[in-house]
């Protein structure tokens, strides 16, 4: 195993959500498969009391609930010896930080883990900047030894002002190389996946333009609403709980051109020049290409959902939106007039995220009467909870008749590698202690998303809600299907088929 992996991970907000249900398992399971050096440490911190016992009794019953791997107490020994609880409040107490410093020396000298470091902030974003000048201030960001990086967990900034100010801020005190900011989305395998296909098939990357493409559709339909978090969702909506991050950065996968290698950069550069290229809206065009909702109350997987102006920490006059529909385009030479289809939404009739690239249609010949109905040829990208992909493609009906029948080139991952697809976290919790920023937002990145959002956001101001407008367990509001259909196109629901 790499010495140089050999790391303490300091997690800011030890007692949250996410380090219960993503990071502690994540991390078991990456120790479970070997891929952690011997040595390696946890250190959470925490503003609740607790000793180090009743914290690692906490985080036996996030990894039996959250792991994909089966405990047994030997292996969980091994790894509960690793984890430490620190409490402080990271908020105000300064004096915390210089006792947490000089407990990670500690920790180094007792288990050669040499200064090197990954601070995860795993807490909220109004804390981001205020950690980060009290880790620089105590000297705990440029070590002599080893290296230490701090991972940010989205969302980045409120909106491209606040972003822009946080970076600014953060940027004095941290080299944009050590920090990582998170989109849990380029850790999942069939994102991953997506370089793998366009890049290693001859069969795909000849066709990946527009004079090939017919439109492009990026799916993200959740049967979740917004479980205990009303309070923060208020404030972020689905536009920049999903669409900022992650559905902005499944299409920069789809949509890059080839880097010219698969350094961290070179991917980044490809796939800023993306974001550069989404065209902005206008008072205009939103009108026209964007449909927005909020659910109502209704029946999802069989049980009662309430209205999201019920949830819990949520006003119930709320306008914040819980659906998006929207059309756009990439104006570069690649896809030039090939149209962008995005839609996501909670409480959804099913859940799965996927893209579909539809092929343009062969011309039309009058005498090919056999061929009427031919279907068009399409890529789709299982992103989850399936992992795979499939072609749709045209072929003969086994018969004496000339009929045609849409035949599905299927490769279901899921089934293939039973169990086996890491989890988001545990990827990119290695490929940070790796230094590998390929899987991480750049700054440039981040601010061309925020970029599109306001364009959306300013329009949000002007136009008026008639909310709830679509009901919990259905595919949303009916004009999502109007956007599209208007164009003589369709949604693909392939998950639903
Ligand atoms: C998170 C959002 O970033 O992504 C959540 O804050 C959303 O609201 C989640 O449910 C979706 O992630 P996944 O991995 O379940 O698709």
């Amino acid at each position: 195993m790499d010495k140089e992996l050999s790391s303490i991970f300091v997690i800011f907000g030890g007692t949250g959500d996410l380090t219960k249900r993503k990071l502690i398992p994540a991390i078991f399971s990456l120790m479970y498969e070997e891929k952690l050096p011997e040595n390696f440490t946890i250190v959470s911190i925490g503003r609740r009391e607790k000793t180090n016992e009743e914290y690692r009794e906490d985080m036996y019953e996030s990894v039996k609930k959250f792991s994909r791997f089966s405990l047994n107490d030997e292996l969980w020994h091994k790894f509960s010896m690793r984890i430490f609880y620190k409490n402080f409040d990271f908020t105000s107490d300064k004096v915390g930080y210089k006792d947490l410093d000089t407990f990670l020396e500690t920790m180094d000298t007792k288990h050669l883990t040499g200064g090197k470091r990954l601070y995860y902030l795993a807490v909220a974003p109004e804390f981001f900047e205020g950690i980060i000048r009290n880790l620089k201030s105590n000297g705990m960001v440029d070590k002599a030894n080893g290296w230490q990086r701090i991972m940010i967990e989205k969302p980045f900034g409120s909106s491209l002002e606040t972003a822009r100010i946080l970076n600014h801020n953060i940027s004095k005190l941290i080299p944009e190389e050590n920090i990582f900011r998170i989109d849990h989305y380029l850790g999942k395998e069939m994102i991953q996946n997506i370089l793998a296909i366009r890049f290693g098939n001859s069969l795909f990357e000849p066709l990946w333009n527009a004079n090939y493409i017919d439109n492009i559709q990026i799916t993200s339909n959740e049967l979740l609403g917004v479980e205990n978090r009303g309070g923060y969702y208020e404030n972020a909506g689905i536009l920049k709980d999903m669409l900022q991050n992650h559905l902005l950065q499944m299409l920069t996968m789809i949509a890059m051109e080839p880097p010219v290698d698969f350094e961290p950069e070179s991917i980044r550069d490809e796939k800023v020049k993306v974001l550069r290229s989404l065209r902005l809206f206008t008072a205009a065009s939103f009108k026209e290409n964007i449909v927005r909702g909020q659910y109502g109350e209704g029946e999802v997987d069989g049980k009662k959902a309430v209205a999201y102006r019920e949830e819990d920490r949520v006003s119930p006059l709320s306008n914040t939106d819980t659906f998006i529909a929207l059309k756009t385009y990439i104006d570069n030479f690649r896809w030039g007039g090939v149209p962008i289809y995005i839609r996501a939404g909670k409480r959804m009739n099913t859940k799965s995220t996927e893209i579909v690239i539809q092929f343009k249609k062969l011309p039309g010949i009058n005498y090919y009467k056999d061929f009427n109905e031919v279907v068009h040829n399409l890529l789709v990208l299982k992103i989850q909870p399936e992992e795979g992909f499939f072609f749709q493609i045209n072929a003969k009906k086994p018969g004496s008749e000339f009929k045609m029948e849409k035949v599905q080139l299927d490769y279901c991952q899921s089934c293939k590698y039973l169990n086996d697809s890491p989890e988001a976290y545990e990827r990119l919790l290695l490929e940070a202690i790796r230094n590998n920023s390929s899987l991480f937002t750049r700054w440039d990145e981040l601010e061309y998303s925020w970029k599109f959002i306001e364009s959306i956001e300013n329009q949000f101001k002007t136009t008026l809600h008639e909310y709830p407008n679509y009901s919990a367990g259905t595919s949303g509001p009916r004009e999502a299907i109007d956007l599209i259909e208007k164009d003589g196109r369709q949604w693909w629901n392939t998950a639903a088929d």
